[in-house]
Order: structure tokens, then C-alpha cells, then sequence
């Protein structure tokens, strides 16, 4: 990877025309087109081989994800994906209202007061999305893992973009776009209220940022009740460009359906996740585990 540091170099800037298009050629080269790419099979999650973790950690820093298949398959046990962080350099979990005492989320339907209102908790569709978009600036999530102990008896599937391929996209519709989703006022997230009582207030920032080690950050949600957009007219042009990609077939969306003992690994990529049917013999449970920090040297 070349260097990011500096303002002058950096390709995310979109006045940086030739470093973001000499970026843009070595990203592009030999991009993985199939999900199949991203799986590496590993003996132990929780003990990577040096071959094993150089082939995950390649592809994070091509594609900013890798799927890991180990060989623990539905063993519940929650520390697997938190050993399996440590060795990428993810140690700062985000304690998040859905997590335990751990810092782990366990995904499954549940039907406890809380819970029940929010769709991570129910077997209905996720819209894309990156996770924490709704976090304090300086608690954004840059890095996501997802360890599945079983997946449900149909659905559950999730699509996959590496935000910096939607990056692209836009950029290259129009930089214009690029300028207008990197407002600090580009998309607020109003207020949660619960029964009178403020559970956190509005957030505001931009869709796409430069974080201090030069890498790009993407804050986002497709859902649209609950958003507030930026009034700029370019901010609804750009939003419907990357809303048409992200509905459409693009090579560079991968779907999977987690298998048990098989985990994502990455930097908050773009995700959803289709609905799912756990009324047969199996009931999708996976592991959601949030960092403050991308994967190392990535
Ligand atoms: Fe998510």
C-alpha cells in the first residue's frame, strides 16, 4: 500500500486527481470477483498459522475483508472471534447497547423488551449499512468481525461491498460527489427517544472521511425513515448513485451465508443482510463483534 499520510498524496482527497488514480489502477488490479476469493479455510481461528494469517491479512488489504472457515464449527464459544481479532490488531471493542459484558453482540432473535425494536434482534432484512453510523465522531467503528455458530434454516445471507469500491463508483460518476458525502453535515441521524427519555442524542457527519493514518472511512445507511440528508441537491444525487449500486448486480458485491465456524473479518465494509426463517431445526446465531480500530497495516 502506498503511503497515505500526507494531505498532498492522499488519493481519498478529491483534488488529488493522479494519486487517486494511481490508487484507483492498483486497487482495481487483480480485485477478487467471486466470494470463493475471500474464504480461507483455517485450522483454529483462534490460533492462526503464519501462512494462514499472511492469506487473510493480504486479502483485508485488498478488499478490506476476508472470510475466514475454521474448523470449530458450532462451538458457542464467544472468545473465538475475539482471538481471532487480537491477531489483526482489533483489541478496542465497542461497548454497544446490544453487547454483553464482553463486548460481544450475540445476533439471534430474541424477544426481550428491548430488544424486540430493533431489527438486529428480529429475523427481518438489514438495509446496507456500515455498523455504528450513528456513533459519537471520535467512537466511529472501523472494524467489524462476524463469527457464525449456526446459520438459520433459510436466509440470513449477507451482501458485502468494500466501501472503498463504492468509493470509486462515486468518484468516478462525479467528484463532486465525493466533495458533498464528505460534509460534516451530510447525513444526521435524528435523536433516539424512548418514552420521553433521550437515549442518545442527533448525529451528524460525513458519509466518507480521511482518518488520521490516511485511510478512507465510510459512515452510512440505506434505511430511509429516521435519516436526515443534507438539503444539498448534489447530496440526493450522490445518494441515489450509490443507492443504484448497491441494488445492483455489481461484480464487487459478494453474498454469503455464514457457515458455522466461518467469521468476517473487516474494515466496517458495507453490508446487509437478507431476512431468514428460523422456524426449522436451525436458528441463526452469530457472533457481531465492533472495534474503534481497522485491521493492522491495512
Ligand atoms: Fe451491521
Amino acid at each position: 500500500m502506498p503511503a497515505r499520510k500526507h494531505e498532498t498524496i492522499n488519493p481519498f482527497n478529491p483534488d488529488n486527481d493522479s494519486a487517486y488514480r494511481a490508487w484507483r489502477d492498483s486497487k482495481l488490479e487483480n480485485y477478487p470477483e467471486r466470494i470463493e476469493d475471500l474464504i480461507v479455510e483455517v485450522k483454529d481461528p483462534r490460533q492462526l498459522t503464519k501462512a494462514e494469517h499472511e492469506v487473510i491479512h493480504d486479502l483485508c488489504r485488498k478488499t478490506n475483508m476476508a472470510i475466514y472457515a475454521g474448523a470449530t464449527g458450532n462451538d458457542p464459544d464467544k472468545a473465538i472471534p475475539g482471538y481471532l481479532g487480537k491477531q489483526f490488531g482489533l483489541t478496542e471493542l465497542d461497548y454497544n447497547m446490544g453487547a454483553d459484558d464482553d463486548g460481544v453482540t450475540s445476533l439471534k432473535v430474541v424477544e426481550d423488551k428491548w430488544r424486540k425494536g430493533y431489527i438486529p434482534y428480529t429475523n427481518r432484512p438489514i438495509h446496507w449499512h456500515t455498523d455504528g453510523y450513528y456513533n459519537l465522531p471520535q467512537r466511529q467503528i472501523r472494524g467489524l468481525l462476524l463469527h457464525c455458530v449456526s446459520p438459520a434454516s433459510s436466509g440470513g445471507e449477507n451482501a458485502l461491498l468494500d466501501h472503498e469500491m463504492a468509493y470509486i463508483h462515486l468518484r468516478d460518476a462525479n467528484p463532486d460527489y465525493i466533495r458533498v458525502l464528505m460534509m460534516a453535515d451530510a447525513m444526521t441521524i435524528p435523536p433516539n427517544n424512548e418514552n420521553g427519555e433521550q437515549l442518545r442524542p442527533a448525529r451528524s457527519g460525513p458519509v466518507f472521511s480521511v482518518l488520521e493514518d490516511g485511510s478512507l472511512h465510510m459512515r452510512y445507511t440505506a434505511r430511509t425513515r429516521s435519516i436526515e440528508w443534507s438539503p444539498d441537491p448534489l447530496v440526493r444525487e450522490a445518494t441515489a448513485a450509490l443507492t443504484a449500486l448497491l441494488a445492483s448486480d455489481a461484480r464487487y458485491i459478494f453474498r454469503a451465508t455464514l457457515q458455522p465456524g466461518q467469521g468476517l473479518v473487516s474494515n466496517n465494509v458495507l453490508h446487509d443482510r437478507s431476512g431468514f426463517d428460523d422456524t426449522g431445526e436451525y436458528k441463526r446465531q452469530l457472533y457481531r463483534l465492533r472495534y474503534y480500530q481497522r485491521i493492522t497495516e491495512t
